[in-house]
């Protein structure tokens, strides 16, 4: 069998801009193990298109009542013979149709060391003002499988970072970030290597 045939097939669901989203194209690029065949979206004008367009990736543009009530994107991504989803800044809370579909095959990044810091609402930059009001000594990242609960799945992996005295949200989001960039891709492959 040609070998692009056994590669695992990553869908990234992502709706902002997309940073994480490039950084696992890139990864797996020339990878001989996996590669980024879809960019699941909800928002149409989100940065990730336009980095899905340049790298002439498919995007799938979700509607929120189609995604929410029955299977038909479920079924889709199996159709697109999807093994592995790869939320990356995507907003919405996942169905359980979708979870059942993709059992453990479905991972988060959350930019806060969970249990803290999650939850609806605790997206970009809240979650650092969060931190920085409460006086945290330290903040991170924390990437899970993913439940029905927003930023609750088991935690698979964190990474830490300090928090400086004059820190802003914005000062502590670029560091974050960075450990983001760092470690979700290659977290990535290491799962993909044990599905
Ligand atoms: C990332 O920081 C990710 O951790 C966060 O959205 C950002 C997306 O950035 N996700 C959450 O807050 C999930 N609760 P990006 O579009 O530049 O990759």
């Amino acid at each position: 069998m040609h070998e692009y045939l056994l590669m695992k097939r990553i869908a990234v669901f992502a709706s902002g801009t997309g940073s994480n989203a490039k950084k696992i194209i890139d990864h797996f690029r020339d990878s001989d193990l996996a590669r980024v065949a879809l960019i699941v979206c909800n928002k149409p004008g989100a940065g990730v298109i336009g980095i899905a367009e340049s790298e002439s990736i498919p995007v799938l543009l979700m509607e929120k009542e189609k995604f929410f009530r029955g299977n038909a994107y479920a079924d889709e991504l199996k159709k697109q013979q999807i093994d592995f989803i790869v939320l990356a800044g995507f907003l919405w809370k996942i169905p359980e149709v979708l979870i059942r579909a993709f059992p453990n095959k479905i991972v988060n990044i959350h930019p806060a060391l969970l249990p803290k810091y999650g939850g609806k609402g605790m997206y970009g930059l809240h979650v650092h003002k969060a931190v920085l009001d409460n006086k945290e000594k330290q903040s991170g990242i924390t990437i899970h499988y993913v439940d029905e609960l927003y930023d609750h799945g088991e935690i698979i992996f964190q990474a830490y970072c300090e928090v400086k005295e004059n820190d802003t949200p914005e000062t502590l989001a670029k560091r974050v970030q960075a450990l983001e960039h760092r470690h979700y891709p290659a977290l990535v492959e290491k799962l993909l290597r044990s599905v």
